[in-house]
């Protein structure tokens, strides 16, 4: 495989696995804070992650390269409020992305069609997540802090209105 996309792959791979990481922080800390609803949605969304993570993992070793299991910096564990929750959320997406993008452009580069055509299934799936984050963060903005709306949201959460698509 080639090696530059190989190298991009391996810290995409890094990247899926310490954004599992960061949301199972988030359940845990939402969990510890009696809001279920958004705990269970987090644990869904690290279980998520982690299969992006997979993903990338065997189609690495598939191809002929090695993927990496990387080391994890350990993510926050408190937050500010629900709402710098689903901020971070959003912001971290965000930041995937701009890597998700630039993996496409390396394999544009080096010529590499298969792995773009691998890659296009993370370009939806960051459409769909980013979507997502700014849905459930707008109904946040529109609470404004209000305790029966937050609890309202939580209890949604925790009833699947809002979820994570499921792995395909
Ligand atoms: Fe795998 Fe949420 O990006």
């Amino acid at each position: 495989m080639n090696k530059r996309v190989e190298q991009v792959l391996n810290d995409q791979i890094k990247k899926e696995a310490s954004s599992s990481q960061f949301y199972l922080a988030m359940a845990s800390w939402a969990e510890n804070n009696g809001m279920n609803g958004t705990a269970k949605f987090m644990y869904s969304h690290s279980d998520e992650e982690r299969f992006h993570m997979l993903k990338l993992v065997k189609f690495v070793n598939e191809r002929g390269g090695k993927a990496e299991i990387p080391f994890i910096e350990q993510p926050p564990k408190e937050f500010r409020d629900l709402e710098n929750v689903f901020e971070l959320l959003l912001e971290h997406e965000i930041a995937v992305t701009q890597s998700i993008n630039d993996l496409v452009d390396i394999c544009l580069q080096e010529k590499d069609y298969t792995t773009h055509n691998f890659v296009q299934w993370y370009v939806s799936e960051q459409l769909e997540e980013e979507a997502l984050a700014r849905t459930v963060l707008d109904k946040l903005k529109l609470i404004g802090g209000d305790k029966g709306g937050m609890y309202m949201f939580d209890r949604d959460l925790e009833n699947s209105t809002i979820t994570v698509a499921a792995p395909n």
